[in-house]
């Protein structure tokens, strides 16, 4: 499988890049499985004070990023990552969840993540994107959790990424809507009174399967 790229717009790269450097999104990355970029947007604002927001025309509350900066850097983006994918984080009728994560980690495209703050875009951004995706009905006040979510989420489902083997993402929570979590213990067997089902610990694996599908919740 090709090397998976990520490219992400955010005014606030300092948010995202600690995530992505870290634990198995580092190691994916240091395993050649995956490439992490960030470009700032405000590089690409206008002027001295290098604006990327504006009051909306019509009235209402908070500032739009600009169309401007926001062409200029997608622009950069795409010149970086030809034929990447476009995503953008906004509310949207499209919600992030696991069919998509596997759809997205298991196709050959690269991403362009844009991130948004303040109220919202100047609309003619969404010409210039390919999905508007959503991580849930709820607002937040920038792009750049959802961004981390999706990253992780698809970059988790690329082979090599979790190790231990198929059956680690064949039986991990929602990766069937309607299979969740088994419960799981380690040691110590007993702790303050708290016993682990002994089936666990019999080594009878036929019993321990069955235990499990039992115990899914
Ligand atoms: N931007 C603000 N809220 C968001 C959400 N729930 N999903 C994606 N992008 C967002």
């Amino acid at each position: 499988m090709n090397m998976k790229r990520f490219l992400v717009i955010t005014l606030f790269p300092e948010i995202i890049e600690p995530e992505l450097n870290s634990s198995m999104m580092w190691k994916a990355q240091k395993d050649g499985l995956v490439e992490f970029q960030t470009l700032d947007l405000r590089d690409f604002g206008l002027g001295p004070r290098r604006q990327v927001d504006d009051k909306p025309f019509g009235g209402g509350a908070g500032m739009l990023l600009m169309i401007e900066p926001l062409t200029n850097a997608i622009n950069e983006a795409k010149r970086r990552l030809p034929g990447a994918k476009v995503l953008i984080m906004t509310p949207s009728d499209i919600v992030w969840n696991e069919q998509l994560a596997t759809e997205y980690a298991n196709s050959d495209d690269n991403y362009i993540i844009v991130c948004g703050r303040y109220e919202g875009f100047d609309a003619r951004v969404f010409d210039l994107v390919d999905v508007k995706i959503s991580i849930g009905p709820y607002v937040l006040t920038g792009g750049e959790i959802p961004a981390m979510a999706i990253i992780d989420s698809i970059v988790r489902l690329i082979p090599g990424v979790l190790g231990g083997g198929e059956e680690a993402y064949e039986r991990e929570s929602y990766s069937n809507e309607a299979h969740l979590e088994y419960p799981q213990y380690t040691r110590p067997e007993v702790y303050d009174g708290q016993a682990v089902p002994s089936v666990l610990l019999s080594g009878n694996h036929a019993e321990v399967e069955k235990w499990r599908q039992a115990h899914e919740q």
